[in-house]
């Protein structure tokens, strides 16, 4: 209950200035996180790199000792001696609130972000930079080993007038948790990994970013996400898992399919379609069936066990903690029916490689990844 009345007063408090990839305004009290998300897929190698920051204000009955301020970057790695199949690694990077900045319009940050307006802001560690402006963004991590930077383009939105995957349900000012995307596949200008030990260092120009956000409260006691784009253009995401409000959980899902060559933008939410879901992280599968007015999707994602990750951190009420394991090998097989009179036609087909798979808290191998 107390979460449905501090998310009341922050939501009437929020006035608008910006798209949602924009941040938001700290509240005087926890829980309340903030978290950006970056996926780059090299299209000349096939290669993909993840980037993950974000700041969680943590529950004030703690003193733990979880970073509040944290940067991932996730890579695949020893893919030629394990035969090919790559795990993916992560190195983390983190520091104190205090040495957090982060600007909208290079001043504080005072007003949420409305739908409209293209995002402007910076946010800044010693560790780290990352900015998005006039359509151009521009990152530069320093993971101690690694250093991750680049500039990226355009984006390419989800939706017009900054509609993103929840639609109309992130104006309900009880939801706990919010999934933005910001664009599905912005391309690369230019980056690079430099591995600062061996100097080796590895970039491009071919390729495409997808980047999002999440806000709220904390990550869900389960969740899966998955997302992939084909260098055609073809472009899926999808989250979803255990939606508590006060007693009640409900497990929720949204999702999003992209085809222009066959005229396909496809958006699905809780209110416009009804799901039907598997997931089994002990064997890196998950079905959904999606069951909206005029279509109906069957997605299937699979990935080998030897390419997910160790446990990742997510944000959860003290502070980040170990929360999810992800693949960037993942298989994705999505097939998009047209509802007929009485019956379903198959109007799309496709498989997409090199997807991201990633099971969240309960949703991880024997709950695997929990704190
Ligand atoms: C990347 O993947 C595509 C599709 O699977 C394949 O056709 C291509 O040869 C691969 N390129 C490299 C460099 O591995
Ligand atoms: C805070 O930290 C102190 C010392 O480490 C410990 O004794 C105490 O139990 C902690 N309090 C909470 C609420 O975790
Ligand atoms: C490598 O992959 C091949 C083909 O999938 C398989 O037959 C072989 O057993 C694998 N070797 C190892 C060491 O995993
Ligand atoms: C935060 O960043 C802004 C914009 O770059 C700068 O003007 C300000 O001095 C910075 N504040 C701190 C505390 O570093
Ligand atoms: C950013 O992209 C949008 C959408 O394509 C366009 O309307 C806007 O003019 C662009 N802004 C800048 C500063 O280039
Ligand atoms: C993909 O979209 C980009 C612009 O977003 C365009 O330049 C490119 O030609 C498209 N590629 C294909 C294969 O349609
Ligand atoms: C993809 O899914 C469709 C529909 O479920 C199925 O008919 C097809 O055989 C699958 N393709 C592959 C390559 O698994």
């Amino acid at each position: 209950m107390e979460i449905l009345i501090w998310a009341v007063c922050f939501n009437l408090v929020s006035v608008s200035v910006s798209n949602q990839f924009d941040p938001h305004v700290y509240p005087d009290v926890g829980p309340f996180f903030e978290g950006w998300y970056m996926r780059l897929i090299d299209f000349s190698t096939n290669n993909s790199y993840g980037l993950l920051f974000g700041h969680v204000l943590s529950i004030q009955s703690t003193n733990s000792s979880s970073p509040k301020v944290l940067a991932s970057l996730l890579h695949r790695n020893h893919c030629i001696e394990n035969n090919n199949t790559c795990k993916l690694y992560s190195s983390n990077v983190v520091c104190r609130s205090k040495d957090l900045n982060v600007t909208v319009r290079d001043a504080p940050v005072i007003k949420n972000p409305d739908d409209k307006s293209p995002p402007h802001f910076t946010w800044q560690t010693p560790f780290g930079l990352f900015t998005q402006t006039n359509n151009i963004t521009t990152f530069h991590f320093d993971f101690g080993k690694y250093i991750f930077r680049g500039r990226i383009g355009q984006p390419v939105s989800w939706g017009p007038d900054g509609e993103g995957p929840e639609g109309w349900i992130d104006k309900l000012p009880f939801v706990p948790l919010h999934w933005f995307v910001f664009s599905l596949r912005s391309p690369v200008i230019q980056y690079e990994l430099l591995n600062v030990q061996t100097g080796q260092l590895v970039g491009g120009t071919n390729g495409v970013v997808h980047m999002e956000k999440n806000w709220g409260n904390s990550f869900p006691k389960g969740w899966i996400w998955s997302q992939g784009v084909s260098r055609h253009n073809i472009s899926f995401a999808l989250s979803g898992g255990l939606v508590s409000l006060g007693e009640i959980t409900t497990t929720q899902y949204l999702m999003g399919y992209r085809n222009l060559a066959k005229n396909l933008n496809l958006n699905y939410r809780p209110g416009n379609a009804m799901f039907s879901a598997t997931h089994n992280g002990c064997g890196g599968l998950f079905e959904i069936k999606v069951y909206g007015l005029l279509h109906e999707i069957h997605l299937s994602a699979s990935a080998d066990l030897s390419t997910f990750s160790d446990c990742l951190y997510g944000p959860e009420i003290t502070g980040f903690r170990q929360a999810c394991i992800e693949s960037y090998d993942a298989i994705i097989n999505i097939t998009v029916f047209k509802r007929e009179f009485l019956s379903l036609k198959k109007i799309d087909t496709q498989i997409i490689k090199f997807s991201a798979l990633e099971f969240g808290g309960k949703y991880t191998c024997n709950g695997q990844c929990q704190g």
